[in-house]
């Protein structure tokens, strides 16, 4: 028998590139979808029809009946957003039940981490009065880098397993808000001190609801892909936010590269058959960090409004900008991406002349090829553009890739020539219908 492939979904870019909407078109053709990092921080939209979800903590596939949707070990879950995304999917028909499993040894966000998170941007953020330099990050506040310092702390850590033995919880949670509530105060936080006995309370409850859903998603990943079974991973947040090879220290917490697979879900890296890197015809970017190709101007507004470029986590206008090449060739390298989904290419419409980002001008006016993840040196290079003609035509009824116009299908051509991956998906439009399938490609399985 041959295995049927597994495939990994990532963004190469900053984020939003759409792959919700991808991950919901390869469902179809897969058994199992797996989140293996990030938390609540994401925001994956999918549109069926006049039907919009938006999803942060469940994966993609859950709108697909049928499909096992796993929160692997590397993810951080808020439990009270998750309850709230069960609900309100559950509110409009779709069937949760026991398809989705949560790791016994995924963390828990808990209220101090996103307490801890929005005082110290606050804090970062209020050093510009005192004459400082802004170095918040802009985060989503969802208190994910907290929650994944406890992951490393190790002794303040607290993991979906142990919502289930209270009196464990209970002695944890003691040590740990006496702990919190000294370090919230340093913050500037005044409140009352953290009560053990009631956060206790709430947990093991929410535990206990949770409790049909939590297992070894370890062992049920290598048991479906003993039995030849089909897993889909999804990536969050984007391969430019990773912790390690990401724009450093604007970046997320975790390992979101495809880099982050293995260590988030127990599946060796040999068991990813394929890679479909997701990037939009253009950039965008939320939150602090530098940005080569921002354009600070009216093409970028333009761009923002076409695109509506607001965040689907926090809703703040996303900065946006020219394709930066030098940028998403590195992200395929890290990534390994076998293919490219081009996203959005329909909001380019309309643009006299394109841009592309092909290589960087350093401050010693030297050139390179090579993107730098240090975000104090990016932020001193200088973009060079090579640039092609756009289009007016609108791309959004086209049903065929031979469809695009000819200025389109060139700048299409231009991506691929300069990333040197092909670009196997073209999208146009945030509708499952709205896409554009390279002939040869089968969408997995
Ligand atoms: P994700 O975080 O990578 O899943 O992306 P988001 O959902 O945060 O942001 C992508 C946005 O673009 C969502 O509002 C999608 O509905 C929308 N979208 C996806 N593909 C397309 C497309 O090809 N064209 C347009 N106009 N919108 C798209
Ligand atoms: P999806 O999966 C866009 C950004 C935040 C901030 C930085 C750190 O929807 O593509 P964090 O709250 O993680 O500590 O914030 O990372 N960020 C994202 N930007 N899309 C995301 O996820 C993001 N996840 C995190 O804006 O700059
Ligand atoms: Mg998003």
């Amino acid at each position: 028998m041959t295995q049927p492939a597994n495939t990994a979904v990532v963004g190469l870019q900053w984020g939003d590139e759409g792959k919700g909407k991808i991950v919901d078109l390869l469902t179809a053709k897969h058994d199992a979808i797996v989140r293996y990092n990030g938390g609540a921080n994401a925001g994956h939209t999918i549109v069926i029809g006049d039907q919009k979800y938006a999803l942060h903590l469940i994966p993609s596939g859950i709108l697909t009946p049928g499909k096992i949707c796993i929160i692997g070990n590397g993810v951080v879950v808020d439990p009270e957003k998750l309850l709230d995304e069960i609900r309100t999917l559950r509110e409009r028909g779709v069937e949760i039940g026991e398809k989705l499993r949560i790791s016994s040894r995924a963390h828990v966000v808990m209220p101090y981490h996103k307490e801890h998170d929005a005082a110290l941007e606050n804090m970062l953020a209020r050093a510009v009065s005192a004459g400082g330099r802004d170095h918040s990050i802009g985060t989503t506040k969802r208190g994910i880098g907290p929650c994944y310092a406890d992951k490393i702390h190790r002794s303040t850590a607290v993991r979906v397993g142990d919502l289930l033995r209270t009196e464990h919880l209970r002695r944890k949670l003691e040590t740990i808000c006496a702990i919190r509530t000294v370090e919230l105060k340093a913050l500037g936080v005044e409140a009352e001190p953290l009560d053990a006995a009631s956060l206790t309370e709430r947990y093991a409850a929410i535990g206990q609801t949770l409790a049909p859903h939590i297992t070894d998603t370890t062992y049920l990943l290598h048991e479906l892909i003993r039995d030849g079974r089909s897993i889909l991973f999804e990536g969050a947040n984007a391969c430019l936010l990773d912790i390690d090879h990401g724009t450093y220290p604007y970046v997320t917490s975790s390992n979101c590269s495809t880099l982050g697979i293995p260590a988030g879900t127990g599946l060796p890296g040999t068991h990813i058959n394929r890679v479909l890197g997701i990037m939009k015809a253009y950039s965008t970017r939320v939150g602090a960090g530098p940005f080569p190709t921002e354009l600070d101007n009216e093409i970028g507004e333009q761009i923002r409004q076409r695109g509506r470029e607001f965040g689907t986590t926090t809703g703040r206008p996303r900065r946006c900008g020219w394709l930066d090449i030098v940028a998403v060739r590195y992200s395929a390298m890290i990534c390994g991406a076998t293919a490219i989904a081009c996203m959005l290419l329909d909001v380019l419409s309309g643009l006299d002349e394109l841009k592309l980002c092909t290589r960087y001008r350093l401050p010693d006016g030297t050139e390179t090829d090579r993107f730098t993840p240090d975000a104090e040196a990016l932020s001193e290079v200088e973009p060079i553009y090579e640039t092609l003609p756009g289009w007016s035509e609108d791309l959004t009824g086209l049903t065929e890739r031979s469809e695009l116009p000819a200025a389109a299908q060139n700048y299409l051509d231009r991506i691929e020539s300069l990333v040197g991956v092909p670009i196997e998906i073209v999208s146009i439009g945030p509708e499952r219908t709205q896409t554009l399938m390279a002939s040869e490609v089968t969408v997995g399985g």
